[in-house]
């Protein structure tokens, strides 16, 4: 039974997503400042006592109420995007591309010299062959809607007779995946700096009851401060139960998912516990060339930490890539808190993190605001646009 499912799994188009960054992955194997209004200011208590402890994490509850709610008001506001827009824009370069289209570096012709941004195109047809049509029109809604300072915001979107197009800042430092390839692996200190950011991120997209399923360092960008931003949010979902769509990324997907079952907001705890681990080794815990084996290995938890993980780190993944969801971190009564209150995190001081208060502990090369260097070269391809509206309909509320 389980086989059958695994091998559905494989077959299961979703799942093959982010077929670049697969090839990525398997040939590896081959071979904006959002400040805290005055009330929750920290510069008052000194941030390394109980006491103060205490009270950023009920400022920053309060933070994340009001963040929740900015978010529903966006969500509930009623935007179809208008039928023109690519005109306004000159392509430059291919950042990255995906199973659906490409994303492309831009620059707005008629604003000023710097108003560089990254544009998804995705082909309406692509979207309808693999039946991901409600998972675009998530896409586009949560991300109009979201304010965060670690997860990207649209800028624009807008669609033409072939494509929806969605227009975001451009995030220069390139992605996490590509940093990691060049260091190996990460320090703990800049790994707990990134963990960290990521998250916040995910206890805001679930403290608005949307799932991510899609974590990954190939989705994690690294702005020109050093500070991340998630991108990707093709298939987040507003869940307030229970939901059963196969989808996500081999190496990070969850267990629970891989068994059909019903699955919640703990598959994002699952793969935050394997983004520890590949930030922390340079490589994933579950691996092979074979994903059938890769899938093996994640229903019945077979991993090894290097020993160059220290003993907390070790701790910390282990109560993360539980199997058992009663005992998973970030699904317990204690929430986010299980992991904000761990021995890893003890010197992180969250509130002047989301404050990007923190100077980060590696920065990367950039020389210019529209620099690609830190992005792989693509080939280039020519858009071309039906005469014709195709899937009028079917795109009307995009
Ligand atoms: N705002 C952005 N700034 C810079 N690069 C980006 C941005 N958004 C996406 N990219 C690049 O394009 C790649 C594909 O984008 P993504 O949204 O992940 O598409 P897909 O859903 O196809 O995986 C990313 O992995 C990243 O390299
Ligand atoms: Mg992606």
């Amino acid at each position: 039974m389980v086989v059958q499912m695994m091998e559905q799994l494989t077959q299961e188009k979703t799942l093959d997503k982010d077929s670049e960054h697969e090839k990525k992955r398997n040939a590896e194997k081959n071979d904006k400042v959002i400040k805290l209004g005055v009330a929750f200011s920290t510069t008052m208590v000194p941030s390394s006592s109980a006491l103060s402890k205490n009270r950023n994490r009920s400022a920053y509850s309060e933070v994340l109420e009001r963040l929740k709610k900015d978010f529903y008001q966006r969500w509930d506001r009623k935007s179809v995007s208008s039928s023109s827009g690519l005109d306004e824009f000159l392509k430059i370069k291919t950042l990255g591309t995906g199973s659906f289209g490409r994303v492309i570096l831009v620059k707005h012709k008629e604003n000023s010299k710097d108003a560089y941004y990254a544009m998804k195109c995705i082909e309406k047809l692509r979207i309808m062959k693999l039946k991901q049509i409600e998972h675009t029109l998530y896409e586009k809604k949560i991300s109009e809607s979201i304010r965060f300072p670690f997860i990207i915001s649209l800028d624009f979107a807008f669609k033409d007779n072939s494509y929806i197009y969605f227009v975001m800042p451009f995030i220069n430092g390139g992605e996490m995946f590509t940093h990691l390839r060049r260091m190996r692996r990460f320090t703990e200190v800049l790994s707990r700096f990134y963990a960290a950011q990521v998250l916040l991120a995910l206890e805001f997209l679930h403290y608005c009851d949307i799932l991510y399923r899609d974590l990954k360092p190939e989705n994690i960008l690294i702005d020109h401060k050093g500070y991340l931003k998630i991108a990707d949010l093709g298939f987040c979902k507003i869940v307030k139960g229970r939901t059963w769509t196969l989808c996500g990324t081999p190496e990070y997907i969850a267990p629970e998912i891989i068994l059909s079952k019903g699955y919640g907001k703990a598959v994002d705890w699952w793969s935050y516990g394997v983004l520890l681990f590949e930030m922390n080794a340079g490589y994933p815990p579950f691996t092979s060339s074979d994903p059938m084996k890769v899938y093996e290995r994640i229903i019945t938890c077979r991993y090894k930490c290097p020993g160059t993980f220290s003993t907390e780190l070790q701790d910390l993944i282990k109560n993360m890539l539980q199997l058992d969801l009663s005992r998973r971190f970030g699904n317990l009564r204690n929430g986010t808190q299980d992991m904000k209150n761990h021995r890893w995190f003890k010197d992180t001081d969250w509130l002047a993190l989301y404050n990007r208060q923190i100077e980060p502990p590696f920065k990367p090369a950039i020389k210019s605001v529209a620099d690609t260097s830190n992005f792989d070269p693509f080939d280039e391809e020519t858009i071309r646009i039906s005469d014709h509206d195709l899937y009028k309909d079917e795109f009307e509320k995009f």
